[in-house]
């Protein structure tokens, strides 16, 4: 295998990373072929290959194992689809906005203005909200801590020099001289990461930010201690990290998970587009290692220019991973290195290092999702590689749980798998282990270490699913089958389809589930299928095989939770270059949707504002408060508006720039959300 890779790619797609599994892994399509034909496969996406798979043996128990319960009560009125510039939600339903970006954290930060400063902004919520969890104190419903990502930021809504203002091509204030406002740059540093904040519900049933001790914010800055096999290994070592333990910041958090330890993790996402590796092989052509090459790190330029801060500061400088000096100690060639990992925060800790766990393996990790934990049985927890034809991964810790003694430590030791689903219903988790199968030096990997920096190409070689983006999963506390949304594939070819990605340059998505051989997450085997294919009423499947109506359509589903009633909350995600257009139209704006995972029906729950994607769901325990993120209002504003100073959306201020920000949710009566 070559550690150098010529890059010969298409043009950077804005915000997710371009496509760069270039594997010969099989996309099924030889093994359906034999199975359904391709004639009927291309005929019927929709026909043959579903019937033929919801008709396998597993699958027909698992179905009618389904049918035989009613699952849990949804007891809303469906709101319908809106562009409407607010929250939508059913009737009997109310809903607060907590925390825009630049609410201040604690009692003495600086009010939110366009004209607060990085340093500001350090001691501010951060900008577009995604993953979140809410930690109870004393295990109240009324008290705790909101731990919210901040996958990313759009420059043009933060900076007063670019209101108005014509702009870079990629959006991004830049002065005549070609480079950045370093201040703006260091906003931008510090509106990325995870807020922290105590939040507590007043007599007025009003949910407020309490000063507390525990309050603080991380961000693409903050010092991490670098855990598992990769720590200390060359990969690593950088000239701010000369033994290759620490490095600064997590960036482009998506969603997160929640620890058995009650401990927060943070996925670092569309993570190799911050950086830039402009070296050059022999010929003159853009050549990467293949740490970077497999990610997708940009040859030219990166997305926000953080590289390019005026004044050369090293902070801003390591973002340009090409090489400078004579060795890695001497430049950031590794910075890129850091990223791409599970980073775990403990909330209740303030002066606790995060720590990127390494063992969970370096992709563009969604989020990271727990299965019910057992004392004395490995900890098994499941994360999606979100990007175009890329993998769904297992880890299954070394050391058994104990509720005693668990800590992250039990994330630094086991085994990641990846996940093959066969076309007759069944699959398998395959290991990504160093030395085993084709993991071995002779195609190019010399370490554990080695296997996990290079972890997708690791799975190509093991001969993966390439899956429609995979985002979301959860975890039904009922049955314990495992969901995961698989958003759009705008690139599967015809040839590429197979029964767990079913359609050609799927634009709406669809939720696969699975249960482990012997109901054991443990287990290197199960059965698989399609619990809904996304759509509006042409083009979509439900469990039962009908087509969704005008109250349960959706599009490109991306967030899910289960509720501890069983309930599947659905989010999704359009895309701001393509919502309102084309067949995504009849959708209106990104919503959530709620699901009754036996029965399958699906209900809309709420509408989010123009130009956002709703995202993040957990509730209070009590069950009766819901906390959602809307992500992004606005950013479907077009170059001419924004330059004559209008915005898409105004949400939620009702003027000026939009802000993401949490949506509190409760009913009048006080009841239980969704029941
Ligand atoms: Fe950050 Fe895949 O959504
Ligand atoms: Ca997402
Ligand atoms: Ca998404
Ligand atoms: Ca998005």
């Amino acid at each position: 295998m070559e550690r150098i890779v010529e890059i010969d790619w298409e043009p950077e797609e804005h915000g997710d990373e371009r496509p760069s599994n270039f594997s010969n892994n099989p996309t099924f399509a030889e093994i359906v072929e034999a199975r359904f034909g391709r004639r009927g496969l291309l005929k019927g996406a929709l026909g043959t290959a579903i019937a033929g798979l919801f008709s396998g043996t597993a699958l027909a128990t698992l179905a009618r194992e389904a049918l035989a319960a009613a699952g849990p009560k949804i007891g809303f009125e469906p709101v319908p689809v809106s562009t409407a510039d607010a929250v939508t939600v059913p009737p009997g339903y109310k809903v607060q906005v907590l925390i825009p970006w630049g609410t201040p954290i604690d009692g003495k930060a600086p009010a939110f203005s366009i004209d607060n400063t990085g340093a500001d902004q350090a001691r501010q919520v951060g900008s577009h909200h995604d993953g979140m969890h809410f930690f109870p104190i004393d295990g109240s419903s009324s008290d705790g801590l909101l731990v919210v990502n901040h996958e990313y930021v759009e420059p043009r809504f933060m900076h007063k020099s670019a209101i108005g203002k014509p702009l870079s091509e990629d959006d991004v204030p830049m002065g005549a001289d070609g480079l950045r406002d370093p201040d703006e740059v260091l906003k931008e540093i510090n509106a990325h990461g995870v807020t922290i904040v105590r939040i507590k519900r007043g007599d007025d049933g009003q949910w407020r930010v309490v000063d507390d001790p525990r309050n603080r914010r991380i961000t693409a800055a903050t010092p991490m201690e670098i855990g598992g096999p990769v720590r200390g290994t060359d990969f690593v070592k950088t000239k701010y990290s000369p033994d290759g333990t620490r490095t600064r910041g997590t960036i482009n958090n998506c969603a997160h998970g929640v620890t058995p330890w009650n401990t927060y993790l943070t996925c670092e996402e569309n993570w190799a587009g911050y950086f830039v590796n402009r070296d050059k092989g022999a010929d003159g052509k853009p050549a990467q290692p293949r740490e970077h090459a497999r990610y997708g790190v940009p040859t030219e330029k990166s997305r926000y220019s953080w590289e390019r801060a005026r004044g050369g500061a090293d902070e801003f400088a390591r973002f340009d991973a090409s090489k400078r000096g004579a060795s890695a100690l001497e430049d950031y060639r590794n910075e890129p290195n850091g990223f791409g990992w599970v980073v775990e925060i403990d909330p209740f800790r303030p002066n606790s290092v995060p720590i990127k766990r390494t063992a969970l393996g370096r992709f563009a990790h969604e989020g990271v999702i727990f299965a019910p934990t057992k004392p004395g049985k490995p900890v098994v927890c499941y994360s999606g590689d979100d990007a175009r034809f890329e993998y769904i991964y297992k880890f299954v810790s070394a050391k058994a749980y104990d509720p005693a003694t668990a800590s992250g430590a039990l994330l630094d030791e086991g085994t990641l798998y990846v996940a093959k689903f066969n076309p007759d219903g069944t699959g398998e988790w395959l290991p990504l282990v160093f030395g085993k199968g084709p993991l071995t030096p002779e195609n190019g990997f010399t370490s554990q270490a080695d296997v996990l920096v290079n972890t997708r190409l690791a799975a190509d070689k093991l001969g993966a699913t390439k899956m429609d983006r995979p985002e979301w999963g959860a975890v039904d506390p009922g049955t314990g089958m495992v969901y995961f949304t698989l958003t759009n594939n705008s690139r599967r070819k015809p040839e590429q389809v197979e029964p767990a990605n079913p359609r050609p340059a799927s634009e709406f998505g669809h939720i696969i589930r699975w249960r482990e051989e012997n109901d054991d997450h443990t287990s290197t085997r199960f059965t698989w299928d399609i619990f809904v294919l996304a759509g509006g009423p042409d083009d979509s499947r439900d469990l039962a095989g009908k087509p969704l109506a005008a109250t349960s359509m959706f599009a490109c589903p991306d967030g899910l939770w289960f509720d501890a009633d069983r309930r599947l909350w659905i989010q999704t995600d359009m895309g701001e270059e393509n919502m309102y257009k084309g067949k995504l139209a009849q959708f209106g704006s990104n919503q959530m949707l709620c699901a009754n995972p036996e029965t399958g029906e699906i209900r809309r729950f709420l509408v989010g504002p123009i130009g956002q994607e709703i995202t993040g769901v957990v509730t209070t325990p009590d069950q009766r408060t819901m906390f959602i993120n809307v992500q992004h209002p606005g950013a479907t504003t077009s170059k001419e508006d924004f330059a004559a100073g209008k915005f898409a959306s105004n949400w939620p201020d009702g003027k000026g720039v939009p802000r993401s920000a949490t949506v509190v949710i409760t009913r009048e009566d006080g009841g239980i959300i969704g029941a």
